[in-house]
């Protein structure tokens, strides 16, 4: 039996977890700090790597402690080390560094990318690979081969902006609340931010944020339509995506823009016909920008990056999400059973924060089915950032004697 503790601080998620072989997990701990970005409209690494440094030592304290181990208990250290903001991912490198000589154990590197592949095998008695994985998050979105959990194979990248990216951007674009993803899911849906009728829409007019708020990762392209946005929503969403939470958001959590819900409706995916793109015809890349800015001028009128969003109805802003993230999901699916047909694999696997969505879980899983693919998405708790994945697949990379030493660093890009 071998125990690990994984640290998690890569970007905007304080998080530790014990898992003992890479599969069973005793505890996962995860401190977000959706409260500290939300006004800013993304994530500021400044304050990320602030708030890790406050937070880390009581998350692994409580994970330890939820899990029942004291120091003797763990045999081995994960960390991530990239890819990621710098400054947040070097907190939980030089933790784990300091633990791995004081306790006088074993120091793994993890690649983040790479433990949001893994992470659709945890608690699984057999790891469902090799497979397709599509993992998309919010600074990547990648198709994998995944050969075993330490041999993993890119087929293909965004070009551009990552998926959880433009969720995250066309939220903005809506004046929903961030983190942007989730809450595009839900007015799909027909389910809106709390608030009063007729309430100030416009939180922050002409207040542009810090040149690098909103990074994650190293995708995060510099992207002048998302600086310009005047929309910045100003308060947090309680609880973050993922969550499986159904029904309406927390009264209690005010937000930047307020619509009337008294004729909300579940948006038409069918209603708007967003562009797809598909690059060459059979690359296994993305391309996300140009959709965002399709949105934009949906919302605002061609040309224009402000002056259209008080004008639509909650139903008509329920069919841009719906659009929206239909046309997103019509490209991951199309292009993960592009890979699929060009390696013979027979099993698909979708991980990181945007696997989270419920639609695109849906519809990949009825294409797999149609295909006669075996399909496995990472458990909710296991998509956007937490510690066990880190954990789970650094006891693979220990096993398989990958073991690092205490001179390691952080990088912002993955191998
Ligand atoms: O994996 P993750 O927690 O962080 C990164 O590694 O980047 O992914 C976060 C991303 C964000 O862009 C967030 O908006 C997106 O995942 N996300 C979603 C949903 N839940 C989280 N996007 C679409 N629908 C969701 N339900
Ligand atoms: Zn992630």
């Amino acid at each position: 039996m071998t125990t690990v503790l994984g640290i998690e601080t890569s970007c905007d998620e304080t998080s530790a977890a014990i898992v003992v072989d890479g599969r069973e997990v005793r505890s996962n701990i995860v401190a977000s700090q959706f409260d500290l970005h939300a006004k800013y409209g993304g994530v500021v690494p400044e304050i990320a790597a602030r708030a890790h440094i406050e937070r880390l030592d009581s998350v692994i304290e409580e994970a330890m402690s939820v899990a029942g181990v004291t120091a003797n208990d763990i045999d081995v250290i994960a960390v991530t080390n990239r890819p990621g903001l710098v400054g947040a991912l070097l907190i939980g490198v030089t933790a784990a560094k300091t633990l791995a000589w004081a306790w006088n154990k074993p120091l793994v590197a993890v690649d983040h990318i790479r433990a949001h592949a893994y992470s659709t095998a945890i608690e699984m008695e057999t790891p469902p690979f090799p497979a397709i994985g599509l993992i998309v998050s919010g600074g990547h979105s990648s198709l994998f081969h995944i050969k075993n959990p330490t041999s993993i194979e890119l087929l293909g990248a965004t070009t551009d902006d990552a998926a959880g990216e433009a969720f995250d951007k066309v939220a903005v674009i809506l004046g929903l609340p961030f983190p942007g993803g989730p809450w595009v899911e839900k007015v799909a849906s027909g389910i809106f931010p709390p608030g009063e009728p007729g309430t100030s829409v416009r939180a922050e007019v002409g207040r542009v944020p810090p040149a690098d708020v909103g990074a994650r990762r190293d995708s995060r392209t510099s992207d002048p339509l998302f600086g310009l946005s005047p929309w910045l929503p100003s308060a947090p969403l309680g609880k973050g995506g993922g969550d499986g939470e159904a029904g309406r958001a927390s009264p209690t959590s005010a937000v930047g823009r307020a619509v009337p819900t008294h004729d909300a409706r579940p948006g038409n995916p069918h209603a708007i016909d967003f562009p797809r793109t598909w690059l060459t015809r059979d690359s296994l890349d993305f391309s996300f920008s140009g959709i965002k800015t399709a949105v934009m001028y949906h919302v605002h009128g061609q040309g224009k990056t402000s002056g259209g969003l008080e004008k639509l109805s909650p139903g008509e802003l329920a069919d841009i999400a719906a659009s929206f993230q239909q046309a997103m999901i019509d490209m991951l699916i199309k292009k993960t059973m592009l890979a699929v047909k060009r390696t013979g694999l027979k099993t698909v696997v979708l991980g990181g924060g945007v696997a989270a969505n419920k639609t695109l879980r849906r519809a990949l899983e009825a294409e797999c089915v149609k295909c006669s693919m075996q399909f496995h998405a990472a458990k909710m708790a296991y998509c956007t950032d937490n510690g066990a994945m880190i954990a789970a697949l650094g006891y693979h990379q220990f096993i398989a004697g990958d073991v690092a030493d205490l001179n390691i660093e952080a990088y912002p890009s993955t191998v």
